[in-house]
């Protein structure tokens, strides 16, 4: 609480320590524990103020190379193109471009999942997300499924669990594929970030670039039929585009990685945390998911 409404005349210049003692111990009898104004006021102009010294200034946004992932051969162009996570590799610092770096010769390691599983919960250099979690979160379902799914982050739920899309989202998801006929043991679900960021928040593009070798061999040794991208953040990452999800979502890309036969069909839906805030976009959901299953009976 703070001082409200006139206790005394606090206009009145105060003359003495004891009286401003006084006031000070009515206020905090009144329960007024902080000290402010009803406005703001910035102290940085005020005379005889202390200045800090002017510091380098924050690096300005760097423009970013086109995709090399993603192909669209008949959708528009995408309009402004961001770099996926292992191009953002290239606008980080020397220390990122170093974590990069190992990450991607650790991730190239892993002959199978089981290795790739060990060899990222060893692998020292996203201490920023992992210090704070209780368990990391590599994949749920059956590798050995046409379906592999990839989202964003794990919330507290898969924290606690040590499953992707497990709460209250996760559980539209498993409905939403129901509808179509797939559950747990016909398509294999996974993250761009296996662990989750400390209070829901955003993992960095440091953090994603650290990650990205990983998600990238996980890719590779499921080589699935087909990949859904579930939500912005995974469809951005995976298909280096910055086009928005409401633009990206029931349209097939392609994802390719040197360590893949061939590209996998790529299509981006919206995330179901989305889909809980706006119902009424369930509705191209489920035209996506018939998408969806008619790509899957095409391939047999
Ligand atoms: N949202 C995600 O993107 N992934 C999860 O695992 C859970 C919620």
């Amino acid at each position: 609480m703070t001082p409200s409404g006139p206790v005394s005349d606090i206009s009145a210049p105060i003359s003495d320590a004891a009286q401003a003692l006084a006031l000070l111990r009515f206020y905090l009898d009144a329960g007024a524990d902080a000290a402010i104004e009803e406005t703001p006021i910035s102290r940085f102009g005020l005379a005889g103020t202390r200045t800090e010294p002017a510091g380098p200034k924050a690096p300005a946004p760097v423009r970013v190379p086109a995709p090399i992932r993603a192909t669209e051969p008949s959708a528009p162009k995408a309009a402004a193109p961001r770099a996926n996570v292992t191009q953002a590799a290239a606008i980080l610092g020397a220390n990122d471009r170093a974590l990069a770096e190992s990450a991607r010769a650790a991730a190239a390691s892993a002959r199978s999942l089981d290795e790739l599983k060990e060899i990222l919960g060893r692998f020292e250099g996203i201490e920023s997300l992992r210090a704070r979690a209780t368990n990391m979160v590599f994949a749920d379902g059956n590798p050995e499924s046409r379906v592999m799914l990839v989202g964003e982050a794990p919330g507290a739920d898969e924290d606690r669990l040590g499953k992707p899309f497990v709460g209250v989202s996760g559980q539209l998801l498993d409905r939403m594929l129901g509808s179509i006929g797939l559950d747990r043991t016909s398509f294999y679900i996974t993250n761009i970030c296996f662990w989750r960021p400390p209070g829901n928040r955003k993992p960095t593009e440091a953090e994603l670039v650290a990650q990205a070798p990983f998600v990238q061999r996980h890719v590779e040794l499921v080589n699935p039929k087909v990949l859904v991208l579930v939500g912005a953040s995974s469809a951005h990452a995976l298909l280096g585009t910055n086009d928005g999800i409401t633009r990206l979502r029931g349209r097939w890309f392609e994802y390719k990685s040197a360590g893949l036969p061939a590209p996998i069909p790529a299509l981006p839906i919206f995330h179901p945390a989305f889909l809980l805030r706006q119902p009424g976009q369930k509705r191209e959901t489920w035209a996506d998911l018939l998408k969806l299953k008619a790509r899957l009976a095409e391939l047999g």
